[in-house]
């Protein structure tokens, strides 16, 4: 697929309208308290009935980088009381609120409790991964007649963008108030040469909460010099609420009837696999913990989506039978990583959480592209405009198991 088929039309309205309609003046000075937020602390209900929840989007200093600036937190919320929590540093997502199915708020996803641990390496929680999110074999890529080496930072591979990637740099943020949405539009310039990627890049990452209980989340990018390219969020959700135990009872649908094998350092093999018959099918909701007893380290692979064609469609589907919460994931990406958190080793630097404490399900082009030639394409030219929008869409369901047991060849 050239770049040009990136581009989504759609993504370029919603970007249109957040210009005008951006709260521009105080609230894009991230030291300067808005007129919503006059004490620079104010957060929605999570208590219904005390304070009426309102679509909303606040911001406030909460730390200073080790570059000495400003990190600010937006807390964007909607009628309901969802309530999502973004830092400007990486762009991440530190928080997100939903209700089980008695109304009971919990956070969903799983993030350090200091900021300042978010400068540090880790294990990339609700961060924005580039320029290149997930593997590229040996670390190693051309580009026309020229070479780029990139950090070995997986060893003997590249992830998520080297030593330094998207994750752990400053972005700039400007809030966003629509009719039926709030956000927060951050903004990284990539100076040409940083982590040895080509180009000048200019990413922004907006993140809405819409009043259909959606945090939505649009890329757009363009380079000065033809460069790679792949972009993705990195949550690790527990519907259940972060920290509440392991995610190995939540029920799982792909839409995805193929995956990508990988060899032993998870660069895929350069085949496309079926599901059928095998621990990798979630065509059907399955426990994740069902058969991954079977799958040598737990998931970590690329799932290709069914039909996927640059049109924002629905891929996957987790219900906690637990706490009644589903969320659904829609995206225009072609592959989605599957990752059960199988690194969380209980340890202080991966938040103290346990392994499997939190799944990933992370909307992107395939790993290792810029060797793959029989992958969709990831670069991106001058003049050219990348896109992607992935939606993560909450709701609760009452009891009982959507899961029947799948036929495994391997049983
Ligand atoms: C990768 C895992 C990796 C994790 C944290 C995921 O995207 O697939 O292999 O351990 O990110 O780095």
């Amino acid at each position: 697929m050239s770049s040009i088929a990136r581009h989504n039309p759609g993504l370029v309205l919603l970007l249109g309208l957040a210009t005008v309609l951006c709260g521009c003046g105080s609230q894009d000075d991230p030291a300067s308290p808005t007129a919503q937020d006059p004490a620079g602390s104010s957060a929605p209900a999570e208590v219904p009935g005390t304070v009426e929840p309102q679509l909303a989007v606040t911001q406030k200093q909460v730390a200073t980088d080790p570059d000495g600036k400003p990190v600010v937190l937006y807390q964007l919320s909607n009628s309901h009381g969802m309530q999502v929590d973004v830092i400007s540093w990486g762009a991440t997502v530190v928080a997100l609120r939903v209700p089980d199915r008695d109304g009971r708020f919990d956070n969903v996803t799983l993030g350090f409790e200091k900021t300042e641990s978010y400068f540090e390496p880790g294990p990339y929680f609700g961060a924005t991964c580039g320029r290149y999110s997930n593997r590229i074999a040996q670390a190693a890529f051309s580009i026309g007649d020229h070479d780029f080496q990139l950090a070995t930072n997986n060893d003997p591979n590249h992830l998520h963008g080297g030593d330094q990637g998207f994750n752990r740099r400053a972005w700039s943020g400007k809030t966003i108030n629509l009719e039926s949405a709030v956000g927060v539009v951050l903004q990284l310039v990539s100076p040409d040469g940083q982590e040895n990627y080509p180009g000048t890049l200019t990413v922004d990452v907006t993140y809405s909460l819409t009043e259909n209980s959606e945090l939505r989340i649009d890329y757009k990018a363009t380079t000065d010099k033809t460069t790679v390219l792949n972009l993705t969020n990195h949550c690790y959700w527990n519907l259940a609420g972060a920290g509440q135990g392991s995610i190995l009872e939540h029920q799982l649908t792909l839409d995805c009837d193929n995956y990508l094998p990988v060899d032993e350092t998870l660069i895929p093999t350069g085949e496309t696999a079926t599901v059928a018959k095998t621990p990798m099918d979630f065509t059907s909701a399955q426990p994740i913990g069902s058969r991954i007893e079977k799958v040598s380290g737990g998931y970590d692979h690329c799932y290709v989506i069914n039909g996927a064609d640059g049109t924002l469609r629905s891929v996957a589907e987790i219900f906690d039978p637990a706490s009644g919460r589903v969320m659904e994931i829609l995206t225009t990406e072609p592959g989605i990583q599957f990752y059960t958190g199988n690194f969380l080793d209980g340890k202080p630097a991966n938040g103290d959480y346990q392994k499997h404490g939190g799944f990933c399900l992370e909307c992107q082009h395939f790993p290792d592209s810029p060797n793959q030639p029989d992958f969709p394409s990831t670069l991106l030219e001058p003049g050219l405009t990348y896109t992607q929008t992935t939606v993560h869409r909450f709701s609760v369901r009452g009891e009982g198991s959507q899961a029947q047991p799948a036929e495994t060849q391997t049983d």
